[in-house]
């Protein structure tokens, strides 16, 4: 069975509250896939590998003191504890949140994005931003979800199909 691994990096629960709109939605209508959700704070780089696609979703913070930046935890994880991991031919998707008060508005995309290049992963979707509040957004998020599976789905079919 394929699967699904989420790392999540939230404060005042947005990722989270997006995480849990995609994941009602993908645990629906994604019944073949197993879904693995963990937070960045209890990730390691060994949980970056774990599932066939990879999905990392993050708010913007002034980390490092810094505006535009991860959230810290996906700052601790990506760029200290899963800084040498090898994302050869993975396939990512990415969320970004943020906030246009600020100058960097949702900076943290910039950043999981270079993450992914650096490390040679694959980014199978357009990222996902999320600017401002996500509650009012749910359709964005799951028109995005739904883009996602059928992705992911052909991806997989693809692969299956390559080895016969
Ligand atoms: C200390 C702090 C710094 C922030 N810095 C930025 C920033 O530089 N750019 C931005 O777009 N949003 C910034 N934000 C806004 C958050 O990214 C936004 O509110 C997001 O929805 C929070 O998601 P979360 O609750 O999952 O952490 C900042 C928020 C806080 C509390």
């Amino acid at each position: 069975m394929p699967s699904l691994q989420i790392i999540e990096a939230s404060t005042s629960g947005h990722t989270e509250y997006v995480v849990g709109l995609l994941t009602d939605l993908l645990r629906r209508d994604l019944a073949t896939w197993t879904l693995l959700v963990k937070r960045a704070e209890e990730a390691q780089a060994a949980d970056l590998l774990a599932g066939d696609v990879l999905l990392l979703a993050s708010s913007t913070w002034n980390t490092g003191g810094q505006e535009g930046q991860l959230n810290p935890h996906m700052f601790a994880l990506l760029r200290d504890r899963a800084n040498d991991v090898d994302l050869t031919g993975r396939k990512v998707a990415l969320i970004a949140l943020g906030d246009d008060r600020y100058f960097y508005t949702a900076g943290a995309g910039a950043h999981l994005q270079s993450f992914v290049a650096e490390h040679h992963g694959v980014e199978i979707i357009p990222m996902l931003t999320i600017v401002n509040e996500p509650y009012g957004q749910e359709e964005k998020v799951k028109h995005w979800g739904e883009e996602l599976m059928k992705t992911v789905q052909g991806n997989y079919e693809l692969r299956i199909t390559s080895y016969e």
